[in-house]
């Protein structure tokens, strides 16, 4: 065990509170180990000219990890935040668009815990294949959208039912645990930080808010001089902006997150989608590195930044997941001319200019690591 995850493993007890049941230690003792051995996501730097300017870009690949998502991380955090709670007899529930359920299926699986994950149609296709073949079950609420064109709320609904129905249903609750910003508070921050210390600015993507939540309380212990920046679609409520049609998925919520109310970033931008869509087309296209739709976003999001702040020459970007989980839509062509209509139309009028980048060239911090096969998992 390194010293880093020596330090992530005393706060998570902390986080777990009392363990006094043999199973919730054995849990605890497994979310222990899966940290210790979880590797350090790789950044890869990018130079690039922007607004006439040289300037470094910074990614953290979030999905070069061991569920190919950020929310493996959260999935440690919300389990270990449930630890005393469990009992031989149950079940876990959570709410997901698809990531964080691949995470907790995976987690689950290995705790002999079993686990349902609720989703609604916008689920890509690979990400469930990946929740079944781990084991778990998978509950998709239908009907009408609500006003936002999003089935959050009738996910939250059933979730909210089926623990009120059964002692034995654990639901982790992703929107309002405080062991989602908390987990990257003391883990996801930590390793950023120490791994980039010269960064002026950190980009983050917002769903539920937990990650850039966490990273943001992390800045003021690890880099107060840091600038953190919050990253969101149009349409999307996170920052409380006005609804309208969304079509990545990860990223943006038809509510205002739980988690942003104490904290507070620098500065917010809200891109508009095809903008995200664009940069992971571009950036595939110009390094062969294929991100996924929020990291799009994010990748959006900071050239902004840059191009409107001189004074920033070096930003990190926290990238969720990568491309292989968007073959289907971000990368396919007949999809995007399929969303035409969403994507430069109607959630930007007139629609705003992608801004020109110029790419001057790319490094790992180490070797390129293997990227994954699309749809891992199978
Ligand atoms: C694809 C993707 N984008 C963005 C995020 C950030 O979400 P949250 O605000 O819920 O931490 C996540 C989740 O970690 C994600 O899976």
């Amino acid at each position: 065990m390194t010293v880093r995850s020596g330090r992530v493993l005393d706060e998570l007890s902390a986080l777990a509170g009392e363990i006094d049941t043999p199973r919730a230690k054995m849990v605890f003792d497994l979310l222990a180990e899966t940290v210790a051995a979880y590797p350090q996501t790789p950044a890869a730097t990018f130079d690039v000219i922007v607004a006439g300017r040289g300037r470094r870009i910074h990614l953290k690949l979030e999905g070069l990890s061991p569920w190919g998502s950020i929310k493996g991380r959260t999935a440690v955090g919300l389990l270990a935040s449930v630890a005393p709670r469990l009992t031989d007899h149950s079940r876990v529930i959570e709410s997901t668009s698809g990531n964080l359920g691949v995470a907790m299926a995976g987690l689950c699986r290995e705790l002999a815990i079993p686990f349902t994950a609720i989703v609604d149609d916008r689920l890509p296709t690979c990400m469930d294949r990946m929740i079944r073949n781990q084991g778990a079950e998978l509950l998709a609420v239908a009907g009408t959208r609500d006003a936002d064109d999003d089935l959050l709320a009738s996910r939250i609904r059933l979730a909210l039912h089926l623990s009120s129905l059964d002692p034995n249903v654990v639901w982790t609750n992703q929107y309002e645990n405080a062991a989602n910003p908390l987990i990257h508070a003391i883990w996801t921050g930590p390793e950023l930080f120490t791994q980039l210390p010269h960064v002026q600015a950190i980009v983050v993507a917002a769903s539920t808010g937990g990650t850039l939540g966490g990273l943001a309380r992390a800045a003021k212990s690890s880099n107060p001089n840091a600038i953190v920046v919050g990253a969101d679609v149009v349409g999307s409520r996170v920052f409380g902006g006005p609804s309208g049609p969304r079509v990545l998925t990860g990223v943006g919520a038809s509510r205002p997150s739980r988690h942003l109310q104490e904290v507070t970033c620098d500065a917010v931008e809200i891109v508009p989608s095809w903008h995200g869509v664009a940069r992971c087309r571009e950036w595939r296209d110009k390094t062969g590195l294929a991100l996924g739709g929020s990291s799009g976003v994010v990748l959006a999001a900071a050239l902004r930044c840059l191009a409107a702040r001189p004074q920033l020459t070096t930003v990190a970007c926290v990238c969720p997941d990568l491309g292989d989980n968007y073959a289907d839509t971000i990368y396919d062509d007949d999809w995007l001319r399929s969303q035409h209509a969403v994507l430069e139309g109607a959630d930007d009028c007139p629609p705003e200019p992608l801004p020109s980048v110029e790419l001057i060239q790319w490094a790992w911090e180490a070797e390129p690591p293997e990227m994954p096969a699309t749809c891992a998992y199978l």
